[in-house]
């Protein structure tokens, strides 16, 4: 059988199960409370992760988790989520062993790629003192965790963010990191709202 018609198979064995599914599978479940921002490439599902159900997260996901100021993409679910539908938590996932960090830090051409982990690379080069000092399996540990803690950075400076933070003290930001061997979340920063960022950075015509 080709592959993809063994998804769509499965797919109406599940939509036929009507005891498998939950009142938040269907449309108008509650709103959903957290952002997630995860990777394309990790393995495991948000929702499987973190027990949470298919109601509760409104999920982004892109090459390395990355929030890049002019990402407009991830700008409008950013606006949507915090915005709109007033998520009271952002939440930034990475993960080790990510196809995308590990790209980032070979020196070879990945085509297209090259443009968008230049922002991995940039986190790399502010901290190459630092990954010097370890090994190549605890430099990529330790530069998924970097990535993350710039990502979450990168939020707080977005005008989306900082809009929310004054009219509504919400959303708190949240940088984690999953291990695939353990399948543990390590948390490694929580940004409360209305946290005082740098001058270079801070809005101050939000009305
Ligand atoms: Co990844």
């Amino acid at each position: 059988m080709d592959s993809w018609k063994r998804l769509l198979l499965e797919n109406k064995a599940w939509a036929q199960d009507k005891a498998s599914h939950t009142a938040e599978d269907r449309p108008g479940a509650d709103k959903p409370e957290f952002l997630w921002i995860g990777c394309s490439d990790a393995r495991v599902p948000a929702e499987r992760l973190t027990g949470a159900s298919s109601g509760e997260l409104f999920v982004h996901r892109n090459v390395a988790n990355l929030v890049v100021h002019t990402d407009v993409n991830l700008l409008a679910v950013l606006e949507c989520a915090v915005g709109h539908i007033g998520v009271e938590h952002v939440v930034v996932c990475g993960h080790y062993e990510c196809l995308g960090i590990r790209a980032a830090q070979s020196r070879e051409t990945h085509g297209m790629m090259d443009a968008w982990l230049n922002h991995v690379k940039d986190t790399w080069r502010a901290h190459k003192d630092e990954l010097d000092l370890h090994d190549e399996a605890a430099a990529h540990r330790r530069l998924v965790e970097l990535n993350v803690m710039q990502q979450v950075r990168n939020l707080a400076r977005t005008t989306v963010v900082q809009r929310a933070w004054k009219s509504a003290k919400r959303p708190t930001l949240h940088g984690w990191v999953y291990d695939p061997h353990d399948f543990l979340i390590r948390p490694l920063v929580r940004v409360d709202a209305d946290t005082p960022l740098d001058a270079v950075h801070q809005l101050t015509s939000l009305d």
